[in-house]
């Protein structure tokens, strides 16, 4: 199938973008990118997902800043050279400060049921990962669908407790993920590995 006839081609040209002009994106997008993550499919339907729209520069600042101090402890804890450590805390850094959106991802289990046993309760929580994530995955469809770029960074499950006294979060927010979106100042080029490699087919 070509792409002109293949109405899901749009689809595998969404890649992540992590450098941006520094445009501001309109609040009516983000709105619309909130809503389009907020249609994702969820566990019972209890939408567990929050998000922390962050525009503010100074906001943005002080939650790099905070993030890129426990990486600076994190890879210090690992024995890694100091010129290493500085590199990294500063491209995170960069990046954080560099992206005119930023929107965190965290999770809910307020809203879940909630179970005495740990086997059952750690499936409940596994199913709020799940319909988070779904919300990260409709989130960077609907920027790329915008013509925006986006990237999902991991960082804020490696320093939750930073995040949440950075931006002051209620308790049971769970830091997922941190978006960066802007519109895009690179073009990127991404493969994948053969179907074929990463299926069982029972026919
Ligand atoms: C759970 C998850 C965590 C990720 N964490 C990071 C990250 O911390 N930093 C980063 O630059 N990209 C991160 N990415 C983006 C991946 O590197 C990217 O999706 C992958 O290389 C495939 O490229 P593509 O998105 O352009 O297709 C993450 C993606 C996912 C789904």
């Amino acid at each position: 199938m070509t792409s002109t006839n293949n109405p899901l081609a749009w689809l595998t040209t969404r890649r992540s973008v992590r450098r941006y002009r520094p445009d501001p994106i309109p609040d009516a997008w983000i709105e619309q990118l909130l809503t389009a993550a907020t249609w994702a499919p969820s566990a019972h339907n209890r939408q567990p997902w929050r998000f922390a729209v962050i525009t503010n520069p100074g906001i943005r600042e002080q939650l790099a800043r905070a993030m890129g101090d426990r990486l600076q402890t994190d890879l210090s804890a690992d024995g890694a050279p100091p010129d290493v450590i500085a590199a990294d805390v500063n491209r995170s850094y960069q990046r954080l400060t560099a992206a005119p959106l930023l929107i965190l991802l965290c999770l809910t289990m307020a809203e879940m049921d909630h179970y005495a046993d740990g086997r059952r309760q750690q499936n409940e929580w596994i199913m709020a990962v799940q319909s988070t994530a779904l919300a990260g995955q409709n989130l960077l469809l609907a920027a790329h669908a915008l013509g925006l770029g986006a990237c999902w960074l991991c960082a804020p499950l490696f320093c939750p407790d930073v995040v949440r006294t950075a931006l002051r979060l209620p308790a049971d927010w769970q830091p997922q993920a941190l978006f960066t979106l802007g519109f895009p100042a690179e073009q990127k080029e991404k493969s994948r590995q053969p179907i074929s490699s990463r299926v069982l087919y029972f026919r």
